[in-house]
């Protein structure tokens, strides 16, 4: 496979080639493609040095596939034109998210409905794809009538300039900032940028993707997202109000079946998820597994998944690996 990485310089372009690498992905040819500023860059890949070249000329090369994360402006202007010479496109950024003719796609739960005349797939905001892959199965068993979701956000969510800034408050150099405020020791309940309802728009995604994903405008979704001084992955505490009733081993132990979830979750050892632990790994971790004990057919949990792997760069290039493995690229 001819393979595009758009955005390769960035902070998610970097973690997706790591784990091209480490999954033995099938790549015959790889353009790494990247703004007019970085056009000319050396890069490495299983040991070859690479050379970063514009989005015009990775179009004329034709690749296969195009593994878009270069932001939403890109992704509208320039995945089109991809899709145009034939490329398959996994974008990562929100621009084709809630497209009605657009897929959106976290493999567990829904790469069964992509076809070869899928030639733009949107991969979804980090947040979601966690909070979904422990959901799926819980949903399918006692259906989901409510989430209240609370985010602990890593500021690697937010992209090179967030990283630098929590750095250089570290050392007390003053330089440019990603968000309003600091964020060494300091909660910022404002992730993305708010919109007229007075959520942002983090928090919409939250609403809005869960619902698309598993199919099922019914669930009624709220969401608070807070950024935290946390290097890498972002936690989740979800409130979840099933149809039905439930037994909590039982949840348990669906959750210790699902593909990709790992139950870290026991409170003699002090065993539950931490960014800390999921930093560098694809799974989502689940933990605190608890009944609500206000109100009936309720539950609470925690979870916890590195936002550069599964939330972008794993999930993208698990879309991938679905279409060559189904033909259909
Ligand atoms: N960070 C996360 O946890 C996360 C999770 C899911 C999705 N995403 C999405 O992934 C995308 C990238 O995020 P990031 O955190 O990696 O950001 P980042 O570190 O700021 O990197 C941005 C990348 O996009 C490239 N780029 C910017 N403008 C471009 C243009 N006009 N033409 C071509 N390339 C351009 C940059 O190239 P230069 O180096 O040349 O500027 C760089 O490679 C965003 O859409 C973001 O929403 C991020």
């Amino acid at each position: 496979m001819k393979i595009a990485l758009v955005g390769a310089t960035g902070m998610v372009g970097n973690v997706m080639l790591e784990v091209l690498e480490e999954r033995n992905f099938p790549v015959t040819e790889l353009l790494l493609v990247a703004s007019e500023r970085s056009v000319g860059k050396k890069m490495t890949y299983k040991g070859e040095e690479l050379t970063v070249i514009g989005l015009e000329e990775a179009v004329s090369q034709r690749p296969d596939i195009a593994l878009f994360s270069a932001g939403g402006g890109t992704s509208l202007e320039w995945a089109p034109k991809f899709a145009a010479v034939g490329t398959t496109v996994v974008d990562n950024s929100s621009a084709w998210r809630m497209d009605p003719d657009k897929k959106l796609v976290v493999p567990e739960i829904n790469a069964g409905d992509l076809t070869s005349d899928d030639k733009i797939i949107a991969n979804p905001n980090c947040s979601t794809i966690q909070m979904v892959v422990a959901l799926a199965p819980l949903h399918k068993k006692y259906g989901i009538k409510r989430l209240v979701i609370s985010t602990y956000q890593s500021i690697s969510g937010t992209g090179v300039k967030a990283v630098q800034q929590l750095e250089n408050e570290y050392q007390g150099i003053k330089g440019e900032m990603a968000y309003p405020y600091p964020i060494h020791r300091n909660a910022l309940p404002h992730c993305d940028v708010f919109e007229e309802n007075g959520y942002t728009k983090e928090e919409m995604k939250l609403v809005n993707e869960t619902r698309k994903i598993l199919s099922d405008d019914s669930i009624a979704v709220t969401a608070t997202a807070v950024r935290i001084p946390v290097a890498g992955g972002h936690s989740e505490s979800i409130n979840i109000e099933f149809e039905k009733e439930f037994d909590v081993d039982e949840v348990r132990q669906i959750l210790h079946e699902t593909e990709g979830v790992v139950v870290k979750d026991n409170l003699d050892t002090n065993t539950y998820p931490m960014p800390i632990y999921a930093e560098g790994k694809d799974d989502v971790f689940v933990g605190r597994i608890r009944r609500d004990e206000s109100q009936p057919n309720s539950l609470n949990m925690w979870v916890v998944s590195d936002n550069l792997r599964k939330g972008a760069a794993t999930n993208t290039i698990q879309i991938a690996e679905y279409l060559i493995e189904e033909e259909l690229v």
